[in-house]
């Protein structure tokens, strides 16, 4: 990156509630609010985070201009979601960013959330991917192998034909019942369980496309054949199912990596979304990377799940190459990759 851009940026696509201020490629402040209201519904109630993000918008807002120790005058612009996401929680803070880059004169820069995730591997500490690489992009909405060659140039090789990765822990950590969103709480789990104790159906699909909904099916019948048996089976073997379930998903995601790297050539490796913060799949890089087959591109924890950090970063490299946005760009539940 060539300036050393000051950048706000707003992030609020989902249930957290999201502002940083970065300067070049240093984080000055990335401030999260989150949003304990859902815990007891299974999932995100769309209504419910747009009225919490209303709430947590500018105190959130204000936070991050103070921990950032930059005033209105230091800032070159504003980014913020434009999608995809939850069409009200956008809204929220899309109208909040382009408002107030409007008021004091600055430009807005829309910025596509999953490209975000990817772009936040250009934060510092770095090092980041050489171009072009790939990325393994597995959020609660998304699960992608996009090869990138440069910041506005991004291309799907393969992604899910029904659930995302996150979603598929997600509800598999509900079947076991936990609460949601429960990926990080089979994370832990996993830690303490075997992961060869139960195997499940693996999908067959071509090429760099992945599937996940079967294996809630395959998981859904070995309970019920092993709860036949022992009624007190989930209590006594949580961490063994959780071990096993997280095994079956990483094998899918490896897999296609595996097979992205090989038809592309490309052995620069990165992953992103919230399943990033994953232990497990951590690990399973971490492993490629000491062998040497792979320079492999691991986000720090507090860049892995949604952040306005990412945003601002995403941001600051679309106005360098002059891709500001215009106040009437309304926000896009569905925005195309
Ligand atoms: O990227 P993200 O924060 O929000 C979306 O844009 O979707 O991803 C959230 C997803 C959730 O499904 C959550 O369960 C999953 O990421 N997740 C994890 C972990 N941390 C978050 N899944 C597995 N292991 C984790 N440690
Ligand atoms: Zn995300």
């Amino acid at each position: 990156m060539q300036k050393n851009l000051t950048i706000l940026a707003v992030e609020s696509s989902c249930d957290d509630t999201g502002v940083a201020v970065i300067r070049g490629r240093q984080v000055l402040s990335n401030v999260i609010a989150g949003q304990e209201v859902h815990a007891r519904y299974g999932g995100v109630v769309p209504e419910l985070a747009s009225r919490a993000h209303l709430q947590h918008m500018v105190p959130t807002f204000e936070a991050a201009l103070e921990q950032a120790g930059v005033g209105v005058a230091d800032l070159d612009g504003v980014a913020y979601t434009r999608g995809p996401g939850l069409h009200g929680s956008l809204l929220v803070g899309a109208t909040f960013a382009k408002t107030w880059a409007w008021a004091h004169d600055l430009p807005s820069i829309p910025v596509h959330h999953m490209h975000a995730h990817i772009l936040a591997h250009f934060l510092d500490p770095g090092p980041s991917p050489k171009l072009p690489f790939l990325c393994l992009t597995v959020s609660g909405g998304h699960t992608q192998i996009v090869q990138v060659n440069a910041p506005d140039q991004m291309t799907i090789l393969g992604q899910t034909l029904d659930d995302a990765a996150g979603e598929a822990f997600d509800k598999l950590a509900k079947l076991i019942g936990l609460p949601y969103p429960g990926g990080p709480l089979i994370d832990r789990l996993a830690t303490e369980g075997n992961p060869h104790a139960f195997e499940f159906a693996k999908p067959r699909v071509d090429g760099l496309d992945m599937s996940f909904s079967g294996l809630k099916t395959s998981v859904l019948n070995v309970l019920k054949k092993e709860m036949a048996a022992d009624p007190s089976f989930l209590g006594d073997r949580t961490a063994d199912i959780a071990a096993s379930v997280q095994f079956a998903i990483l094998n899918i995601l490896m897999e296609k990596l595996e097979r992205a790297v090989s038809s592309t050539g490309i052995r620069e490796v990165a992953i992103a979304g919230g399943v990033s913060a994953n232990r497990g799949l951590r690990a399973r890089l971490a492993e490629k990377a000491e062998t040497g087959e792979w320079a492999v591109h691991i986000p720090p924890m507090s860049y892995c799940t949604d952040n306005a950090a990412m945003i601002a970063i995403a941001g600051s490299m679309l106005l360098e190459a002059g891709l500001e946005g215009g106040l009437g760009l309304a926000p896009d539940p569905r925005l195309s990759f």
